[in-house]
C-alpha cells in the first residue's frame, strides 16, 4: 500500500518571523511491511526497526518499514508466498523455508555447519553468500542478507536427553522441510513438520515429546512451560533470511535498489550484537520459570549426523558452499 502524503501551502518560517509558502509539494513515502513470526523484543525486530529507520533517513523519507511481529502476516511459509506474490514487501524466514525452493540452501543449514557464533557472523558478512542469496529472484524474492538465530538445542516435557540413545521414541517439533526431519532421525528421534506458532499447544496436548529451538524462542514462546528440561544439543545453527519481493526491489530506483542490500547487510552486524546481548538473559528467565538446563556432550550427534552430510551435500553447488563455510571457520 502506498502512502501518498501530500504537503500543501508548508509554512517555512524564517528567523526573521517571516513567512515562506511552498505550494502543492508532494510527499510520497512507499510503505514496506516486513512479516515477521516473534515478538518486537526480538533481536531480529529490533535489528529490522533500525534498519527501516536508516532506510527512511537515506532515502529522503521515499520508504517507510513496518514491521507485523508475531505472525500477524501468516506462519513463515504463508508470509514467504506473500512476499512472492508481492502482496507484502519482506520477511524473515528460516533458512529450511527458503531451502523447499531450492537445495543448494541446504548446505548453508546443515547440521554443525558452523563452529560457533563468530564462524557464523564471519560467514553472514564476508560475501560468501552473496551469489546464493541473487539467485533466488526467479522465484519472485531476493535474499537480502542472512541473520543469527543462534544455536538450536532440542527441549522435551519430561525427559532428561543427554545423548542419542535417550532420543529414541521421542517425538520433536522441527521447521517444514525434508532436511530437519532427516535431522532428527540421525540425532535418534522422530522429527514432525509443523509452524512454530502450533509448538506449545500440540506439546500441551501429548501430540509432541518437545521441540528445538534457541533459547531466546523457546523463553519468549513461553515453551518452557510445557517442555522444561532443555538439553544444549546445540545441533544446528540454521540462519534467518531477510527476503524482499522481486518485483517490488525492481520498482525501487537503482540507487534506492543498492541503498536497500547495502543497509540490509550492515544490519546482520547489529542484529548479532542484538543477539549476543540477549541470549544470556532469556536463559535465565526460562529457568526463573522452572526451566533446567542440561549439558549435553555434542560429539556424539555430531558423529551420528555425518552420514546425512553426504546424503544431502551432493551437488556442486552445495559442494562449493560447504567448502566455503568451513574455510571461513
Ligand atoms: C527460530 C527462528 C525462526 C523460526 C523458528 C522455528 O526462532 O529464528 O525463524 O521460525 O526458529 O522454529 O520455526
Amino acid at each position: 500500500m502506498n502512502m501518498n502524503k501530500t504537503l500543501k501551502n508548508v509554512l517555512l518560517t524564517t528567523v526573521a518571523g517571516a513567512a515562506v509558502t511552498v505550494s502543492s509539494m508532494t510527499f510520497a513515502a512507499t510503505e514496506i511491511k516486513a512479516a515477521f513470526n516473534q515478538s518486537d523484543k526480538h533481536p531480529q525486530y529490533l535489528a529490522l526497526e533500525e534498519f527501516g529507520k536508516q532506510l527512511e533517513a537515506e532515502t529522503d523519507g521515499r520508504y517507510k518499514v513496518t514491521i507485523y511481529p508475531n505472525a500477524l502476516l501468516g506462519d513463515q511459509r504463508a508470509s514467504l508466498e506473500l512476499v512472492q506474490a508481492g502482496a507484502v514487501q519482506m520477511a524473515v524466514v528460516a533458512n529450511p523455508l527458503v531451502e523447499n525452493y531450492d537445495n543448494t540452501f541446504t548446505a548453508i543449514g546443515m547440521p554443525f555447519a558452523y563452529t560457533g557464533i563468530e564462524h557464523q557472523e564471519k560467514v553472514f558478512t564476508s560475501g560468501a553468500l552473496d551469489k546464493l542469496f541473487a539467485s533466488t529472484k526467479k522465484f519472485g524474492f531476493e535474499v537480502l542478507t542472512a541473520y543469527t538465530a543462534g544455536s538450536r538445542n532440542v527441549y522435551t516435557k519430561g525427559h532428561n536427553v543427554k545423548s542419542v540413545e535417550d532420543m529414541k521414541g521421542q517425538k520433536i517439533r522441527v521447521m517444514q522441510s525434508n532436511t530437519m526431519v532427516e535431522m532428527l532421525g540421525c540425532m535418534g528421534g522422530t522429527g514432525v513438520p509443523m509452524s512454530q506458532g502450533e509448538v506449545y499447544t500440540a506439546v500441551q496436548q501429548g501430540v509432541l515429546d518437545g521441540g528445538e529451538n534457541n533459547e531466546i524462542t523457546y523463553a519468549d514462546m513461553k515453551h518452557y512451560e510445557v517442555a522444561p528440561y532443555f538439553s544444549k544439543t546445540s545441533h544446528l545453527m540454521v540462519p534467518d533470511l531477510v527476503v524482499i519481493s522481486d518485483d517490488f526491489i525492481n520498482s525501487m530506483s537503482k540507487e534506492d535498489q543498492a541503498t536497500i542490500r547495502r543497509l540490509a547487510k550492515e544490519s546482520t552486524v547489529d542484529e548479532f550484537a542484538k543477539w549476543n546481548a540477549q541470549i544470556g538473559k532469556a536463559r535465565a528467565l526460562a529457568e526463573e520459570n522452572g526451566a533446567t538446563f542440561i549439558d549435553v556432550d555434542v560429539r556424539q550427534f555430531q558423529e551420528s549426523c555425518k552420514p546425512l552430510q553426504q546424503k544431502l551435500i551432493k551437488t556442486d553447488a552445495q559442494k562449493e558452499l560447504t567448502k566455503a563455510i568451513s574455510e571461513l571457520s
